[in-house]
């Protein structure tokens, strides 16, 4: 048996660190796992232009602890005013590293997301002189869709056209959760990739309604059926450069999910690469994590791998019912479980 796993640092090619107290509070576990992270942009209000980034990003670089090198990859946030001049600035100057498409009111803080995709064609365009890479939210938010088919129905109602119009434009489908958005991947070409979280790899949607209600197991999109997770295990686990880590950590204060209308995300950051690599093992696919953690993100985005390593031990450990997150008690992914990894320190 495998009782420890070295590899090049991982990347979190999707994250939300929020801004504050909580902030604050959720830095130093990404940090300490991660070296890089795609940080989400929906703050209240969201982070939309250049200049908000900036100054968003240097109050993530605040919040890193002394020691620790972790580098805050900022993304911003395309509404219907989106300038696709002041996104190519921003990535010329170095400081936007993808543009994230949220359609209007998906999930938290996207009221401001985009009303018609159609109308995006001029930001998109510059997007693909740029480099600037699309981070897509992919799921409709028409009433009159089924909340378990929104990501398949948004695949065909815009991001094939997406991906044909603009066949430079480096596209990530994030946090997959179907057999669709995994076949879409395989089936576009090199500029199409797709990120997985560990939830998605972990639990179906039985998982929200366990016994009773179970706020914590709700994200957006939400879990599925027991093939879509085996799709994404396999997919996750192939080895190819097309899939790769992005939690998707989304800390909500515990009894803001635990209300008549809960928030939707998991805070997974706390123990994330434990609880991929737990999935990699029951695959029998240690040997394919470091390709999804730390080689095939960089070759995508076209960013240098991670010189430093971090090991996994195989040591059990007990996760937290809740964490004290700045004075605010959030409620981790695998709460109250044990876990077979642990990130050595
Ligand atoms: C995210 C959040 O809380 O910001 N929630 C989630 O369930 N993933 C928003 C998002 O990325 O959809
Ligand atoms: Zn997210």
């Amino acid at each position: 048996m495998t009782e420890s796993l070295t590899i090049r640092r991982p990347d979190d090619w999707h994250v939300h660190l929020r801004d504050d107290e909580m902030m604050r509070g959720v830095v130093p576990y990404t940090a300490r796992q991660f070296a890089r992270a795609i940080v989400m942009p929906n703050l209240s209000p969201p982070v939309t232009t250049t200049e908000a980034a900036r100054v968003y990003r240097e109050r993530i670089r605040a919040a890193v602890p002394a020691g620790v090198a972790f580098e805050p990859l900022m993304t911003a946030y395309l509404t219907d005013a989106t300038d696709g001049a002041d996104l190519a600035r921003g990535k010329a100057e170095g400081v936007l590293t993808a543009a994230k498409l949220y359609p209007a009111n998906a999930t938290t803080n996207s009221a401001h997301g985009v009303t018609d995709i159609d109308k995006l064609s001029g930001v998109f365009a510059a997007m693909e002189n740029s480099g600037l890479v699309l981070c897509v939210h992919g799921e409709v938010t028409a009433s009159d869709v089924d909340v378990f088919d929104r990501e398949a129905v948004f695949i065909d109602r815009h991001l094939t056209r997406i991906v044909q119009e603009f066949p430079g434009l480096k596209v990530v489908l994030e946090h997959i959760t179907t057999s669709e958005g995994v076949a879409f991947v395989e089936g576009a070409g090199r500029n199409v990739a797709g990120t997985i979280t560990p939830q998605h790899l972990h639990i179906n949607r039985n998982a929200m309604f366990a016994g009773g209600m179970r706020p914590h197991a709700y994200c957006l999109p939400v879990a599925k059926r027991e093939q879509h997770r085996l799709a994404l295990r396999k997919a996750a686990t192939s080895g190819s450069g097309r899939f790769f880590l992005g939690t998707d950590s989304a800390p909500h204060a515990k009894e803001a999910k635990e209300s008549a209308c809960g928030c939707a995300g998991i805070f997974n950051a706390p123990f994330a690469l434990e609880s991929y690599v737990q999935a990699f093992e029951e695959e029998g696919a240690l040997g394919s994590f470091e390709q999804f953690a730390s080689l095939a993100g960089p070759a995508f985005y076209g960013l240098p791998v991670n010189e430093d390593t971090v090991t996994l031990e195989r040591v059990s450990v007990d996760v937290s019912e809740t964490l004290d997150i700045g004075g605010t008690s959030v409620v981790p992914f695998h709460a109250g479980e044990k876990l077979s990894w642990r990130l050595s320190a």
